[in-house]
């Protein structure tokens, strides 16, 4: 029996009319396979539709590190596009949407891998689709060469730190100053481990590397460029997910908060806008991890003719800035986890701020928080959409507010 593909989920899977989800399936095209569990894995396309093109990568039949490689460019880019336009029109909003902006192949920058110890030896790469097996990616086209060329380092990790049952999560992130590496679920430090761990980041030219939490060695402080500022990150934290992602993040938050000259940057991480913003405005940068604001804190010290930037630590979802905390700026940049600022866009709504510039993983929850906003007497001007996560079903935004 055959299937009609209706549409795509949000982590770009097939979905048919009569609710089962299929792998590597395009909208219009007619599968058949075997469904287990209401989920088709491994399907064979009837009739292949026209935004259907040969992976580039090898790997693409089993990785799960990628879901739409199958997509043509301009398929993916048109559907993201249309991911935002919909969680848009739910809320009953409308607003200029930009053509999105797609990260190339190969700038990963920051990933998890999963490290797994077998009787032969090691797999280290990504999960498998829908599975917890280990595929090996040697011929990955979404990482950078710099992470590539840390899979070795993962692999002499993986032999030396994991279990047999369990797989280790090794985040690799691409720095100014070579790979940092954060490996957790690991097995726990013993002396013995401890030396062989720091000639491990010694032969493999780690610049830092930290297990389960604990940092062993840092032989290179791992810097991230924020503008002009050089910032070194806690082991593993959130970084945008590529520097072309960034760069087009923050031109969109510097276009949306233009001549501002006290900014506020809630939810700010390490920095990633506080410190480009710096260079034309005095910036408040408030985050719920006190160790990433010490090191956005470094960052600022260190760099030359920034305005002033202070921070503090606060959980944004129980205590949001309240209308008089807003008052004493111009304008806001707000950046919230997936699930959205509802808390604080409510405060930001019964305020007198005039603008606010938006960034967003999620769409759905941006665009329930847009539309606080906008009921608060704010317009959404425009929206630009960000594809950093090439290839899978995630979809980030910029959008300017104003009233
Ligand atoms: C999407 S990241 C953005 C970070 C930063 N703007 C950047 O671009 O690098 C979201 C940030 O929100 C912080 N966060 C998560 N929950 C929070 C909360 N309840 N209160 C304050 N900050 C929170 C995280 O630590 C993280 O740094």
């Amino acid at each position: 029996m055959s299937h009609r593909i209706e549409r795509l989920s949000l982590k770009g899977e097939g979905l048919t009319g009569d609710g089962l989800t299929v792998a590597l399936a395009l909208p219009g095209e007619e599968v058949e396979g075997e469904a287990d569990n209401g989920r088709i894995d491994r399907p064979r396309i009837v009739t292949p539709v026209a935004d259907r093109v040969r992976p580039p990568c090898r790997h693409f039949a089993s990785c799960g590190g990628c879901a739409l490689q199958h997509g043509s460019d301009a398929f993916v880019a048109g559907w993201k596009t249309q991911v935002v336009e919909r969680a848009l029109a739910g809320q009953g909003l409308e607003a200029p949407v930009r053509p999105i902006l797609t990260s190339p192949p190969a700038s990963r920058r920051r990933a998890v891998l999963a490290g797994r110890r077998t009787k032969k030896g090691v797999l280290v790469g990504f999960h498998a689709r829908a599975s917890d097996v280990v595929t090996e990616i040697p011929d990955c086209r979404l990482l950078h060469p710099d992470l590539m060329a840390a899979l070795p380092a993962a692999a002499a990790a993986t032999l030396l730190g994991a279990s047999r049952k369990g797989a280790l999560a090794i985040t690799v992130t691409r720095s100014e100053d070579g790979v940092d590496m954060a490996v957790a679920e690991a097995k726990p430090l013993d002396t013995a481990l401890r030396i062989d761990l720091a000639a491990l980041a010694e032969s493999h030219d780690l610049a830092r590397l930290s297990w389960n939490g604990e940092q062993l060695a840092e032989r290179r402080p791992p810097r991230q460029a924020m503008g002009r500022a050089h910032v070194v990150p806690p082991a593993g934290a959130f970084l945008q997910a590529t520097e072309a992602g960034q760069a087009a993040l923050t031109q969109a938050v510097r276009e949306a908060l233009d001549g501002a000259r006290k900014v506020a940057d809630l939810f700010a991480g390490a920095g990633t806008f506080a410190l480009p913003l710096a260079e034309t405005a005095e910036v408040q940068a408030v985050e719920g991890s006190a160790a990433m604001l010490a090191a956005l804190d470094r960052g600022w010290r260190g760099a030359p003719g920034l305005k002033r930037v202070t921070t503090e630590a606060r959980d944004l979802f129980r205590r949001p800035l309240l209308p008089v905390e807003l008052a004493r700026v111009e304008a806001v940049v707000i950046d919230p986890p997936r699930a959205g600022a509802e808390a604080q866009c409510a405060e930001i709504a019964r305020s007198d701020l005039a603008r606010v510039a938006m960034v967003s993983c999620n769409p759905v929850t941006f665009a329930r928080d847009a539309k606080r906003l906008c009921s608060g007497g704010f317009r959404l001007d425009w929206v630009q959409p960000v594809d950093q996560f090439r290839w899978s079903g995630h979809v980030e935004l910029a959008a300017q507010f104003s009233r």
